[in-house]
């Protein structure tokens, strides 16, 4: 969702700003602006891309070495100009960008406009910045104390920096809820919503907390409070982003890329953790919980979109292979429902940026009632990385691409990792059958690498297929979350109506939608319940629907069926949502380009998405 970008130093702040605002935009944003402080506070901002911003500044004087920009995607009020960010104080003397959301914002404004303010946009932005100011005026405090104060006031999340023409050599940040990352520089310190703006000036970062303020100035060390003012000692982190992950590196698109990475993300996601040699699986950022999960009563997994079908593989692979009950709830219904939680059951919440305000929910609610809280995210140092007992990176690297592609291979890897290192120290697996499984993990980045080569018969099929209305997504037991996984792909980045179904449920109530309009696409890999696949499959021919089946390779059966075959390696049944997910990222990438969909930032979606 939005992002936010600043810095401070003696180099000149506009390219570092907008080349910022480049790295932000796979957030998802509707709006852009920027605010330099040069004697005068100025802003410029415009609804659009930052390209547009760009082309509107053109001609300006974006002279400066202290300055701010912001990529908003609208919440209060319309995404046009005036609700772009930033947004000065009444007296101009003061400017604010801000990534969240101002919960009692309506009482506060009410309050501010008895006292004489007036308000230009609809924003809940807005109310911050002229509180603090009404806050300097009547209590006659700095601006930190200002700010100190209001934050105190204001419920809600928000990763805010502020500039004062006041203090030219001074930039405030604060944060909760929504993260907010500080580069230290030599003299001079970069301020982003994540790592990426960044990366290429310093690797040196201080991840801020909530309801803390940051106080950065130029050439002085950096000092950071609570809002309680209490001083906190910056913690200083090393980044291990490079700079290749942020580029397309001749990739048309960052999804193209990152479909093609997954040998390596997967790989990666491995590294270190399975040991074939030794026939063990280790993953050492949950190892002093392992005896928790061991004995949990339940395990519960909370995450949203593409990160929930990872857990509903992470369902039926606990389930099957470490024989613990496992439940998987959206995190949106599970922190509003009251769920019965106890300090026996085990909540694993799996998010690729860490920031989703739904999950973050939900851990808490976990924490508070008792439950251990474990984490598979995939950015490091994010809030959901920080706010958990315990947890493990997936390792995929930056994912750019609004379309979830690399990280959700990677978090099932890490969650057949779970599943396994569990089963291993219950003895729920012999340990014969445990060698066979791991050699078979071990394989699995080939066997990808192998499946990428289906790319050019997937464009012709998507060919076929990119006018269609509706689409179906059949698969059972493993291929089940692969089914709703890939309609999901298809319906984000092509805006194709796509449902994802266990197969068997087709006849329960989809079947009624099939004509010989409509795709279906059927994972039919052999084993497990392959015989019914091929029942439902004859299901839909015999009402004239279009079948395109995801095979093991040479499988004549489906492929006297289907009217398209797309064949991949075959592997143990458990591994396969790693392999049959490949074909469905990459029908729904050709038919979406096809479309001249924005297939890296498809309309309304964000990358993060940090409001509920
Ligand atoms: O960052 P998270 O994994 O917590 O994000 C959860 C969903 O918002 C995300 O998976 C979303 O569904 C993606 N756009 C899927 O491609």
């Amino acid at each position: 969702m939005c992002g936010i970008v600043a810095y401070i130093g003696n180099r000149d702040a506009y390219p570092i700003l907008i080349k910022g605002l480049h790295r932000l935009e796979y957030r998802g944003y509707d709006s852009a602006g920027i605010c330099l402080l040069n004697e005068q506070l100025t802003i410029y901002k415009c609804k659009g891309k930052v390209s547009d911003l760009e082309h509107y500044v053109k001609a300006k004087n974006m002279a400066g070495h202290l300055g701010m920009a912001h990529t908003r995607w609208a919440t209060h009020g319309e995404p046009n100009q005036v609700n772009a960010h930033p947004h000065y104080s009444q007296n101009k003397k003061l400017a604010i960008i801000h990534n969240g959301i101002i919960e009692n914002y309506a009482p506060l404004r009410s309050e501010l406009i008895s006292r004489g303010y007036s308000f230009v946009s609809e924003t809940d932005t807005e109310v911050l910045i002229h509180l603090i100011e009404d806050i300097m005026t009547n209590e006659s405090v700095d601006l930190v104390e200002a700010l100190r104060i209001a934050l105190n006031q204001v419920i809600g999340a928000y990763a805010i920096v502020i500039l004062s023409k006041d203090n030219p050599d001074m930039i405030l940040a604060a944060r909760k809820g929504s993260p907010m990352v500080i580069g230290i520089g030599k003299d001079e310190f970069f301020i982003a919503s994540d790592a990426t703006p960044i990366v290429e000036y310093t690797n040196n970062v201080v991840y801020m907390d909530d309801e803390e303020i940051a106080i950065i100035q130029k050439e002085k060390e950096l000092k950071i409070i609570t809002i309680t003012n209490k001083r906190k000692t910056p913690y200083i982190e090393k980044l291990e982003i490079s700079l290749n992950a942020l580029e397309k590196e001749g990739f048309d698109h960052f999804m193209l890329k990152e479909i093609y990475e997954q040998p390596r993300s997967i790989r990666d996601s491995m590294r270190g953790r399975l040991h074939l040699d030794k026939g063990l699986v280790i993953l050492g950022g949950i190892r002093e919980y392992e005896q928790k999960l061991m004995n949990a009563r339940r395990i519960i997994i909370t995450a949203c979109g593409t990160s929930w079908h990872a857990g509903l593989v992470g369902e039926y692979l606990i389930e099957e292979l470490a024989r613990i009950p496992v439940e998987v709830e959206y995190s949106s219904e599970f922190r509003y429902r009251n769920p019965v939680l106890s300090e026996e059951d085990v909540v694993i919440a799996i998010s690729q940026s860490g920031e989703t305000a739904d999950t973050l929910a939900a851990i808490e609610l976990a924490k508070s009632k008792g439950a251990t809280v474990l984490g598979i995210c995939n950015v490091v140092g994010s809030s959901i990385a920080r706010a958990t007992h315990a947890g493990v990176y997936t390792h995929a690297g930056p994912e750019i691409g609004v379309a979830s592609t690399k990280a959700f291979t990677a978090q099932v890897a890490v969650l057949t990792l779970l599943a396994l290192q569990i089963a291993q120290k219950k003895g729920t697996i012999p340990q014969s059958r445990f060698h066979q499984m791991l050699s078979e993990l071990n394989v699995i980045p080939e066997k990808v690498e192998q499946t990428l080569a289906i790319n050019e018969q997937i464009k012709k099929i998507a060919n076929i297929y990119k006018d269609v209305k509706n689409s179906l997504y059949l698969g059972r037991g493993y291929n089940f979350p692969v089914a709703l996984e890939g309609a999901l792909k298809l319906k984000e980045i092509s805006y194709i109506h796509a449902e994802g179904y266990p197969a068997a449920e087709m006849k329960h109530g989809p079947i009624a939608l099939i004509d010989e309009y409509m795709p279906v696409v059927v994972i039919a890999t052999r084993k497990g319940t392959y015989e019914k696949v091929i029942s439902n499959i004859q299901e839909v021919k015999a009402r004239k629907g279009k079948i395109i089946a995801i095979i093991n390779t040479g499988d004549k059966t489906v492929q006297g069926l289907a009217d398209h075959c797309i064949e991949i390696p075959e592997t143990e049944e458990f591994l396969n949502p790693l392999l049959a997910t490949i074909p469905l990222q990459l029908l729904s990438y050709h038919i979406a380009v096809m479309r001249n969909c924005n297939v890296d930032q498809p309309r309304n979606l964000a990358k993060s998405v940090t409001v509920e």
